[in-house]
């Protein structure tokens, strides 16, 4: 590991707003890390936590936690939340295959997804951050009728996030296909993070969906009618390419 990364690792174990995989923390962000009942909005796979930074500019009357594994990038988002003294900014290290582990039912309000890795292999659907699968994990924590948002510049993540909520029955409250002409007085999605800024000076079109979270969608039936449609999604639109 390169000298500045070690230092970064040293320097983030005594940052107060940075959380790596601890244990027991299910029901206590509101009063012992923020010590206020403010709603509480992730941000998955947050990378340098730019979103994050934002949103708690943003939001000064919410709570904010970026979620990344990597902890090199996690330190720069965590560092200049200290900087910026944003003491409703934090951040967590952890896989995000367990992020139910460290919240209780109902603790989040909502979750941003940015520019999450859009795994295209079909056979890698259920990687995908925005899949069913991890919905239903989400509502695990989420509050029922909790927001949902996935900015992407995938064309095959973001059909496919849509078509997942539309066969689940989510109610689809934003549906932007082109951010950046059509949004660019919303102060909001135009936030931009490491990823989208590179992927915009290629051209590439970004996307946004903001979707309502209901938790009876997921009861047994819908759930497993939703997964079958997908199936067949999949088949049709994701289909391995020729060589
Ligand atoms: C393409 S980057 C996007 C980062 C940032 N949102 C941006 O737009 O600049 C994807 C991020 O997801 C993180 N990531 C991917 N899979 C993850 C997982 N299973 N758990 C936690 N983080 C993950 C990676 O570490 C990386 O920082």
């Amino acid at each position: 590991m390169g000298k500045n990364k070690l230092k970064r690792f040293a320097e983030m174990e005594n940052f107060g707003n940075t959380f790596q995989f601890p244990e027991d923390m299910q029901g206590t962000w509101h009063k012992e890390v923020f010590k206020n009942q403010n709603p509480i909005i992730l941000e998955l796979a947050c990378g340098r936590g730019e979103y994050s930074v934002n949103l708690a500019k943003f939001f000064p009357n919410a709570n904010i936690i970026g979620v990344d594994i990597k902890g090199s990038r996690l330190w720069r988002g965590a560092k200049s939340a200290i900087e910026e003294e944003l003491h409703n900014a934090a951040f967590l290290r952890t896989y995000i295959e367990q992020i139910g582990s460290y919240f209780n039912p109902g603790e989040v309000s909502e979750i941003w997804i940015t520019f999450p890795d859009p795994h295209p292999p079909a056979g890698k659907a259920k990687k995908r951050l925005s899949s069913l699968r991890f919905l239903k994990e989400y509502t695990q924590i989420v509050k029922d009728g909790g927001i949902i948002h996935l900015k992407t510049d995938d064309q095959m993540l973001y059909h496919f996030t849509k078509a997942g909520a539309q066969a689940l029955g989510m109610k689809i409250l934003e549906d932007q296909t082109d951010v950046v002409n059509d949004c660019a007085n919303d102060e909001l999605l135009s936030i931009r993070t490491t990823y989208e800024v590179r992927w915009i000076s290629e051209g590439k079109k970004i996307t946004y969906l903001k979707m309502k979270l209901d938790h009876a969608l997921f009861e047994k039936e819908n759930f497993e009618k939703a997964n079958a449609t997908m199936q067949e999604w999949l088949r049709v639109h994701n289909a391995p390419k020729e060589p």
